[in-house]
């Protein structure tokens, strides 16, 4: 007979580097105002990487402090995924680069590319990796530094992103843990890919003059078309994994989304009626981390002990690609 393995989130860690920046400095960049951004995202401040500092370099601070809240050691690591669409090269991986910041080698190491989603669908991979025996603690990572591929001069997109990293431990579950992860949905529109795309820098319209001047590497986004989708597309992923599990809303101890816009957090938890005092929300102090935003508020949620041991957070979000996906967790 074969053993049934259980994954859980066994530790939990973030970064965000030092800078902020404000929407009144914002206002000083682009035509806006705090108000508009406040009332449009709800978004307030954000944080910036320096120069010098790569996806990997957030994504090392986070895993330390990740791998010490699970209270293993970093040799135990027998696998590292990191979500990211804005890694530190094209090629390689910046799993690989991290593995070697950790002073690990020998392992598997590998990036995944769902756009804000890369966290749940990295985490997805990790979970199928520990139900099969294979791997007993990964390190599954949400890092962005979208601000260095963002047009500064669109004020349509440049108020939106932060920069940021959430690291999570997932381990096999012992047998007498509540902890595990429950289930999970993933989804894809790639009919949809052009509304959300980095046009050049790959294989389609490879790096050029022209496109450096046309500003071709940065982040193009069809935000209106995106609003709709989301709430739809994060809707169904919930909706799937409650009926599933034959489980009510008011089962949900937290509901965590992906943060890109406050209006499309309300909107959800409006949806799925979930009563908003269950629903995280931070984007107030980073904006759009990408596929960090949701390991990040996982981070602080537990850290601040709003999400104890035992409860059940439904986490859901979407992105380029158009991606999306569910992941039903107990703590
Ligand atoms: N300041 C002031 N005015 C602005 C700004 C700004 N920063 N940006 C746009 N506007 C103006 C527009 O020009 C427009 O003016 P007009 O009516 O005179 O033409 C007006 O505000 C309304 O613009 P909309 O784009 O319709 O504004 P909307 O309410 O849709 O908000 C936003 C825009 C915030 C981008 C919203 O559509 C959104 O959040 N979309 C989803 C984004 C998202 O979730 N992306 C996916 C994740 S990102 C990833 O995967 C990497």
């Amino acid at each position: 007979m074969s053993i049934k393995y259980y994954a859980k989130i066994s530790g939990t860690g973030m970064y965000v580097p030092d800078k902020v920046l404000t929407n009144f400095d914002l206002e000083k960049i682009v035509d806006t105002t705090d108000e508009w951004i406040k009332t449009r995202t709800g978004m307030s401040e954000r944080h910036l990487a320096s120069e010098d500092q790569a996806a990997s370099d957030l994504a090392y601070e986070a895993s330390l402090k990740a791998i010490e809240s699970a209270r293993i050691r970093a040799k135990d690591i027998d696998m590292i995924i990191v979500a990211t669409i804005s890694g530190d090269y094209a090629f390689p991986s910046t799993a690989c680069i991290l593995q070697q910041k950790l002073g690990l080698k020998g392992f598997p190491a590998f990036d995944v590319s769902a756009g804000c989603t890369g966290w749940v669908y990295a985490a997805n991979i990790a979970k199928q990796f520990i139900e099969n025996g294979i791997a007993k603690h990964i390190l599954v990572i949400g890092v962005e530094i979208l601000t260095k591929i963002t047009n500064w001069k669109d004020r349509g997109t440049c108020v939106l992103f932060g920069d940021g990293a959430g690291a999570t431990v997932i381990s096999r579950a012992k047998e007498r843990d509540i902890s595990r992860f429950i289930d999970s949905e993933l989804a894809a529109d790639g009919t949809q890919h052009e509304l959300l795309i980095q046009k050049a820098g790959g294989s389609r319209l490879p790096a050029t003059k022209e496109t450096v001047k046309e500003n071709l590497h940065t982040v193009y986004m069809e935000g209106n078309k995106i609003f709709k989708n989301a709430v739809r597309s994060m809707y169904n992923a919930c909706e799937i994994v409650l009926k599933r599990n034959q489980l009510d809303v008011h089962s949900i101890d937290w509901l965590i989304t992906h943060q890109a816009n406050l209006r499309i957090i309300q909107a959800l938890g409006k949806k799925l009626k979930i009563n908003e005092n269950k629903v995280i929300i931070n984007i107030e102090k980073y904006a759009n981390t990408s596929s960090a935003t949701i390991p990040m508020a996982l981070d602080e949620a537990i850290r601040s002990k709003k999400i104890r041991h035992g409860d059940i957070v439904l986490l859901a979000s979407f992105g380029a690609g158009l991606t999306s996906g569910s992941l039903l967790i107990r703590i």
